[in-house]
């Protein structure tokens, strides 16, 4: 992964969100304060990396493109804000920091989540996009951060702890809590592209694969990790009786899947006419990270 370019699209989409964020009014601080502590603190910033990757594949300027990558991280800000409240996974560490219930508490963390999920549709509808492409991404992000998407895989998630599941429950989790919004920023920026049905579907088979890499790997490094790097805790999984790949398959087979799909996803990408080099990379750089 050219570290360079990932770097340069944090800062980029870090800058969008933070003057975004600078210039909504709030009435009550604490709240604002929260949102500001679950959307401007750290991240990878993935989801914004693959929206702008995907849109300037097909020729955009990032400036098209910051409304779309803020606001799918303002949704994903969010679902880790809730994520971490003691009623689903109950952590305390996240980005290096106290979570958001932690510094602040439970109910304002619950309005931050709340907050920043709207958040992220008024950037969306202040996009510089057509209004049809607009209703298209905001359909698209709906779906895929709601009960058909993310939300629906949290509670699915949430249903599977202290369980055992089958490998293909265990699939549809990880697809629906974590693939949906990964599968959601590639579409995004092919659709703010306009890009043909024959190039979003070649897009989506490669997303589809790196969503659920994307969270097979989550579970191996909870397992091999350690909580400094990851800056959220190591072992949180084992300790709350999670579903996860490792725990079911063991941790060589979780690898070997892992690198399955990332092989599936490089190979649909080399069917595209652009040159995709830089999401090749990204699909390495899923399973190579340590973080
Ligand atoms: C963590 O997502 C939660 C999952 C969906 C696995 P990220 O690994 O993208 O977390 P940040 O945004 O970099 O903190
Ligand atoms: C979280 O999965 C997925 C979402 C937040 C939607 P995890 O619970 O594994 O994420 P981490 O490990 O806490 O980041
Ligand atoms: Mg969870
Ligand atoms: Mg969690
Ligand atoms: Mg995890």
């Amino acid at each position: 992964m050219p570290v360079v370019k990932i770097q340069q699209n944090q800062q980029r989409v870090n800058d969008f969100l933070e003057s975004a964020l600078a210039q909504v009014t709030v009435n009550e601080p604490r709240l604002h304060q929260a949102m500001n502590h679950g959307l401007l603190l750290g991240g990878k910033r993935i989801r914004p990396f693959l929206v702008y990757a995907v849109g300037e594949m097909f020729g955009l300027e990032k400036s098209q493109l910051d409304h779309i990558a803020g606001a799918i991280e303002a949704i994903h800000a969010y679902s880790l804000i809730h994520d971490d409240l003691p009623a689903m996974d109950d952590d305390e560490l996240r980005r290096g920091q106290p979570t958001c219930h932690i510094a602040f508490d439970e109910a304002t963390a619950i309005l931050a989540g709340d907050a920043l999920q709207t958040f992220a549709f008024e950037l969306l509808c202040q996009a510089p996009q057509s209004d049809a492409q607009k209703v298209q991404l905001m359909q698209c992000l709906t779906k895929a951060s709601g009960y058909r998407g993310m939300c629906g895989g949290q509670a699915l998630d949430l249903a599977a702890t202290d369980r055992s599941v089958t490998l293909e429950q265990l699939e549809q989790i990880h697809r629906l809590k974590t693939g949906a919004l990964i599968c959601a920023a590639v579409e995004l920026g092919a659709i703010a592209a306009n890009a043909s049905s024959a190039h979003r579907e070649l897009l989506s088979t490669f997303a589809q694969n790196i969503g659920l890499a994307f969270q097979v790997h989550d579970d191996i490094l909870d397992v091999i990790g350690d909580t400094e790097t990851l800056g959220k805790p190591q072992g949180s999984d084992e300790a709350a009786n999670k579903s996860t790949y490792p725990a079911l398959l063991g941790l060589e087979q979780a690898q070997d899947k892992a690198k399955q799909l990332i092989e599936q996803a490089i190979s649909s990408l080399q069917a595209l006419p652009f040159d995709s080099t830089l999401l090749q990379a990204f699909a390495r750089y899923i399973i190579a990270r340590n973080q």
